[in-house]
């Protein structure tokens, strides 16, 4: 969607794989989905390094509206958990720097039943617009049927254009799609800043490898509708959660950068493990991610339960990642042969490399005939730069 926004994938914080439907104030006050959780967040956000880092948006999902619409017809947020309002919580989360977001469905009921946007589009994108919301995750349950899901994204897209703010638009609108026909991208490209292809992530590695896999399996449909102001969306980063050991953690963080995905941690960030908070906060890696070229990368190899990935970065560079998947044993080595890769095709007669995680170390020029090899411990992932130096681009334009 060219409205100006997430001209690279956004980064930020969303509450619903960590805290989900949580309502029960009473007796989990410090867990519940209210107005006091986001503040929270928002203050450790810039407190803890997470706003320099980058993360910048603060996301509320399903389960923070009041069970009817005013008098008026407009949404309301339950009074008990959101004493202040949706524009006050804005105006504490701006106040330090950041963006807000905000969960509403095209259909009758959210999918925990709270009420819909359907039939109300103009009027929800205008209460958003006024309580000065800066995301719109929309999601597709309860739809009518397929035309009118369709076509509720379609409005609600141009409903919020009509408010005049600049309001970032998060669809799923694929996701409801798939079971039953090829979702038409062309057109989620031109409605959406990003969207969901595949199901919810949860807190395990079963969970992040079935999302990697699926996107791989696809990618050739995908790809080319990644690019500033349009991405997909393979949901939220659970890194400082229960489900993944060290290494997976590393995996989803190295893989999301590479497949140009929103990062969304869904996360408590009030106690967070400083390996998971480092992994997260890792400059080299988000760098990827954010990187101004904007295209999303893609699996390039599946040789001896190794998964090769590579993305085309800015200044004739490529960043490779490398999964070990294999699930039995120790650390494997990698040997990466410069000239079987397709991106390295170009590194004639040397390029230069650095790895970049687990650390940041320029290796210097290699000539395309010289391997190197990487350790990689099961379920981990290693990244790695590729770029080309100045003569060999003065050799490949001869
Ligand atoms: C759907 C979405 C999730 C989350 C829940 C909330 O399952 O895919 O990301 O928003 O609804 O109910």
């Amino acid at each position: 969607l060219e409205n100006g926004m997430a001209l690279t994938p956004i980064m930020g914080w969303l509450h619903w794989e960590r805290f989900t439907c949580n309502t029960d104030c009473y007796n989990d006050p410090d867990n519940c989905v209210s107005e006091k959780l986001f503040m929270q967040i928002a203050d450790i956000m810039v407190t803890d390094g997470w706003k320099d880092a980058g993360y910048e948006y603060v996301c509320i999902d399903d389960c923070w509206l009041a069970l009817t619409r005013d008098k008026e017809g407009r949404l309301q947020a339950d009074p008990d958990r959101f004493p202040g309002g949706i524009k006050k919580l804005a105006d504490y989360v701006h106040a330090k720097g950041l963006k807000l977001g905000i969960y509403q469905d095209v259909g009758n009921r959210t999918c925990a039943g709270y009420p819909g946007s359907y039939g109300h589009y103009d009027i929800d994108a205008q209460t958003f617009a006024e309580w000065e919301v800066d995301l719109l995750k929309f999601d597709g349950c309860n739809f009518i049927n397929l035309d009118i899901l369709v076509e509720g994204y379609k409005n609600m897209s141009r409903a919020l254009i009509n408010t005049g703010r600049n309001i970032t638009f998060s669809c799923e609108w694929p996701l409801y799609l798939w079971p039953f026909q090829t979702p038409n991208y062309t057109d989620i490209r031109e409605h959406c800043n990003q969207w969901r292809n595949s199901g919810d992530v949860f807190d395990s590695w079963k969970s992040v490898t079935g999302i990697i896999d699926w996107t791989a399996n696809h990618q050739q449909l995908l790809v080319p509708f990644a690019g500033p102001g349009a991405w997909n969306d393979p949901d939220m980063l659970v890194i400082g959660n229960f489900g993944l050991s060290p290494d997976q953690q590393v995996s989803q963080m190295i893989i999301w950068a590479m497949m140009a995905a929103p990062l969304l941690m869904s996360n408590d960030l009030r106690y967070i493990d400083p390996k998971a908070k480092a992994l997260l906060q890792n400059k080299n890696i988000i760098a990827i991610s954010q990187d101004p070229l904007g295209k999303q990368g893609y699996k390039i190899a599946s040789v001896n339960n190794f998964d090769v990935w590579e993305r085309p970065l800015s200044g004739d560079r490529y960043a490779f990642a490398v999964t070990n998947r294999y699930e039995l044993g120790g650390p494997r080595h990698f040997p990466i042969f410069m000239a079987t890769v397709p991106g390295w095709r170009r590194c004639f007669p040397t390029c230069l490399i650095a790895t970049v995680f687990p650390n940041y170390v320029e290796l210097g020029e290699h000539s395309f005939l010289s391997q190197y090899k990487f350790t990689i411990n099961p379920t981990g992932t290693v990244l790695f730069i590729v770029s080309i130096p100045p003569k060999t681009k003065l050799l490949n334009n001869l």
